[in-house]
């Protein structure tokens, strides 16, 4: 390999070469722009760089191995050392404690990302590269690339039901972005604050803050949104986890779409339905359709990759209802943010050769055994714990009973090297009728799942005033 760095030699300053090329690396280091561990050119190559003869180089190098600012391992060249002396370098950034101490985490985005289905995105990625375009490298689409606003419409079309043009099918990086540009739509025709469940994603109620719509809490109870407080509320939008609420679990009764859907109808109002996990359904029963095929002209379907690939990916999807589109295209995404070209035809032809299909599957299969065994540890560990909510993506409400001070449990389970993250934390106006645990459970493995329980469940049954909460072996 050819590597490259950046150092240059003043042939008429009268300093020996060696000394320059040594000075200038010694220095680079110090200051912190050379790394530890950073690979340098070979002697060969700084040599040919710089138009002076290797045997310089090679003393320079010399000289900065016998100090300790380099090591020179055979087969993997010179580079900066890994431990260079704290006279000579800035000490290394000292790690949080919260690093060193996480054994276990069982919060709930913990395990997005880690069923990546390596090969399979390679193979697409592989496909799109070897057929991209010249005008596919110039700046991407704003409302996404053709193909995969194709592919997008097709694949929800026939897996829930969505009713959407490819001409009303957004892509955006993740459903951050595309609350971003909904929340710009919605300021324009007057709408200036959005219903949000309660309790329900902080991030969600940050970002629609963030861009100019005050965020309106409305409780979530079994049946999912309150629709009779939302009408109250006088809000004219509202944000809805609706098949797999964000993070009870539960899942919108039909009565209650019925309900929510009629009061958009008569109050001119939109719904935002976030389907964050809509691959992921693990019940017997069927999935619930998107709200939006009912109506197709007052709800946006939103959509994510981050569940089921991985947050790092930064796709997501919308299908605008028609009347709104143009005050979405209005507002539109800035082409230097949009997605980058290469990663959306690679997810065109994930979704058109079958292969999200296929990792949908898989995956249903993974989590649906990762489950078993959170359901099992957690009967072991912390038997009066009840679960609510469907059985869906890869997190599970966790009610805790008896007057279980939450606080103190996940104070005392990060103690013992266990994150995990409360229901109160969640909620907004109305903190939960009891301790609960939000548990992110598609991370670890079946043996992680169980000693992180056992963890949780001693701690609980360490907690003063706990009767109910024993630990069991
Ligand atoms: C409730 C909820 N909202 C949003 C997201 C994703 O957000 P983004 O697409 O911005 O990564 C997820 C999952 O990752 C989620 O569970």
């Amino acid at each position: 390999m050819a590597w490259r760095l950046f150092i240059h030699v003043d042939r008429d300053c009268g300093t020996p070469l060696t000394v320059q090329i040594h000075d200038a690396i010694q220095r680079e280091i110090v200051a912190g722009s050379l790394r530890p561990a950073t690979r340098l050119p070979s002697s060969r190559q700084l040599a040919a760089d710089l138009a002076v003869s290797r045997s310089v180089v090679v003393e320079a190098y010399d000289r900065l191995i016998a100090e300790g600012y380099l090591d020179a391992v055979r087969g993997s060249g010179t580079r900066v050392a890994r431990h260079i002396s704290p006279v000579t370098a800035r000490p290394e950034p000292v790690h949080r404690p919260e690093a060193q101490l996480v054994r276990f985490d069982l919060r709930p985005d913990a395990g997005d990302g880690v069923h990546f289905p390596h090969s399979d995105w390679l193979t697409a990625y592989d496909r799109a590269v070897r057929s991209v375009r010249l005008p596919d490298l110039d700046r991407p689409p704003s409302c996404g690339v053709a193909a995969l606003r194709t592919e997008l419409a097709g694949y929800l079309g026939r897996v829930v039901g969505v009713r959407a043009e490819p001409g009303q099918t957004l892509v955006t990086a993740g459903f951050s972005a595309a609350l971003r540009l909904l929340s710009g739509a919605l300021r324009r025709i007057g709408i200036d604050q959005l219903g949000v469940e309660d309790p329900g994603h902080p991030r969600h109620r940050r970002l629609a803050a963030r861009f100019g719509l005050r965020p309106h809490p409305v409780p979530v109870d079994d049946g999912g949104i309150d629709v009779r407080a939302l009408a109250a509320s006088g809000v004219r939008a509202v944000l809805t986890t609706a098949a797999h609420q964000f993070p009870t679990g539960v899942t919108m009764s039909g009565e209650r779409r019925g309900q929510l859907l009629r009061w958009a109808h008569d109050n001119d109002a939109w719904i935002i339905e976030l389907d964050h996990d809509g691959d992921l359904w693990m019940e017997p029963r069927p999935r619930p359709l998107a709200l939006q095929r009912e109506a197709p002209d007052r709800v946006v379907y939103a959509g994510t990759a981050s569940t089921i690939l991985g947050p790092g990916l930064r796709v997501g999807w919308l299908c605008v209802p028609s009347p709104l589109l143009p005050v979405v295209d209005r507002v539109g995404v800035d082409r230097e943010f949009a997605v980058d070209s290469l990663t959306q035809l690679a997810f065109a032809e994930f979704i058109r050769s079958g292969l999200l299909d296929r990792h949908a599957r898989r995956m249903r299969a993974r989590c649906r055994a990762r489950r078993e065994a959170f359901n099992q540890a957690v009967g072991r560990h912390l038997p009066q714990a009840r679960t609510i909510g469907s059985t869906a993506g890869l997190y599970a409400y966790l009610r805790l009973a008896g007057q279980l001070d939450e606080a103190a449990l996940l104070t005392g389970a990060a103690c013992r090297s266990v994150l995990v993250a409360g229901g109160r934390s969640f909620a907004v106006d109305r903190p939960p009728p009891s301790a609960a645990l939000v548990v992110g459970y598609a991370g670890l493995p079946r043996s992680g799942l169980f000693e992180a329980f056992r963890l949780v469940g001693e701690t609980a049954a360490g907690l003063p005033g706990q009767p109910c909460l024993r630990h069991t072996a």
